[in-house]
């Protein structure tokens, strides 16, 4: 990996979240999960649910642990592996909420009120919306930066907070004269499967919190919805799949199909359209229907194992924050001396 904008010294490290708030779907798989598997072969990776960040809306205290779970079963069918990535709760280790408050005295006001994606979640009613959702970002550079990550991968709609965790970092450096202490964290995105669209909508991005279930493929649905979902995806009416790039412009439902179907088989967009180029929908929705299924099946059967077994969940947790504690408390002693509190 390169990291061309620091002179950061420090080792590189990987690290990011998930929110556990609903069925995680295909867009946060090809977008992260299957970015983080593949990760953790050659780096030291560090993945958080980020339940702190779930509660900035209103979150039944009933479920909440129980989705943590989720995220976690989803996380280890996906491929993670316990011993090799750190797997933990934001909630269990103490340094993300206390770093959110120092850059919360840095982050500037003006910084987060440009942030699209508060804009969308509050919409109109952004008065009374709570403040941790206006926080949000700041929270999230804390959870990048307690462990001096330097890379973290993520979907595209993530850019933006990223880079607000770039400019977090290096402001906290420079007031506090302190050169290269905080990495700016490099955004993973490139690939086909970083901005998966809505199935009923090319435009607006897959989302767990759209009303339709159709516009998703979610990872606990079993081979006979994901075929039904593929059939009934929207296309349009401008004729069979073209055979280059240039003619999926202006077909933004096309474009995604050929997308996921990319991101899936690990291919580029161009040798999907050498395959499928002139053909139907007819040919080419059932040939998706069948690379997701062929993907996702396994992925759901072992998900649904280990939603079996809490307890083993509840171990992979608790190391897991053990295990992040031991690197964010000595990052948090320097943050806390650079700061100058006194230190009794
Ligand atoms: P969350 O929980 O909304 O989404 C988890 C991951 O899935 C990606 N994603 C997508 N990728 C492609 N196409 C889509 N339609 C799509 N929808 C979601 C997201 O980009 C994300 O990578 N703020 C973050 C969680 C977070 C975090 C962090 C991430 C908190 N702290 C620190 C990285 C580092 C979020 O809400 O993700």
């Amino acid at each position: 990996m390169t990291d061309q904008t620091t002179t950061y010294a420090g080792p590189e490290r990987v690290f990011s979240g998930v929110q556990p708030t609903g069925a995680l779907h295909l867009g946060n798989y090809l977008g992260a999960l299957k970015k983080f598997v593949a990760l953790q072969a050659d780096h030291e990776c560090v993945y958080c649910v980020v339940d702190l960040h779930a509660i900035t809306v209103t979150q039944d205290p009933s479920a909440l642990a129980q989705q943590t779970r989720e995220i976690v079963a989803a996380f280890l069918a996906c491929g993670l592996d316990p011993k090799k990535s750190i797997i933990f709760a934001q909630s269990s280790v103490l340094a993300h909420t206390e770093l959110a408050w120092y850059f919360n005295c840095v982050a500037r006001m003006g910084w987060l009120e440009r942030m699209t994606q508060f804009k969308d979640k509050a919409g109109k009613d952004a008065e009374r919306s709570s403040v941790g959702l206006f926080d949000y970002p700041v929270l999230q550079a804390a959870d990048i930066l307690a462990y001096k990550a330097t890379h973290v991968p993520v979907g595209e709609d993530q850019k933006q907070h990223l880079e607000l965790s770039r400019d977090i970092a290096d402001k906290f450096n420079r007031d506090f004269n302190a050169p290269n202490f905080f990495p700016l964290p490099e955004p993973l995105i490139k690939g086909p499967g970083a901005r998966i669209m809505s199935l009923k909508d090319g435009t607006k991005k897959m989302s767990k919190s759209d009303p339709s279930d159709l516009s998703r493929i979610n990872l606990i649905d079993d081979a006979d919805a994901i075929t039904k979902k593929f059939k009934k995806a929207k296309t349009d009416m401008l004729g069979d799949m073209p055979e280059d790039e240039a003619g999926l412009k202006g077909r933004p439902e096309v474009e995604n199909l050929v997308g996921i179907y990319a991101a899936l088989a690990g291919a580029d967009t161009q040798t999907v359209l050498d395959e499928f180029g002139g053909k139907g929908f007819g040919t080419f929705k059932p040939a998706l229907a069948e690379l997701a299924v062929s993907h996702l099946s396994p992925i759901t059967t072992r998900m649904r194992d280990y939603l079996n077994d809490p307890a083993e969940i509840d171990r992979v947790l608790k190391d897991g924050g053990a295990r992040a504690d031991a690197i964010a408390r000595p990052i948090m002693e320097e943050v806390r001396e650079i700061i100058g509190f006194w230190q009794g």
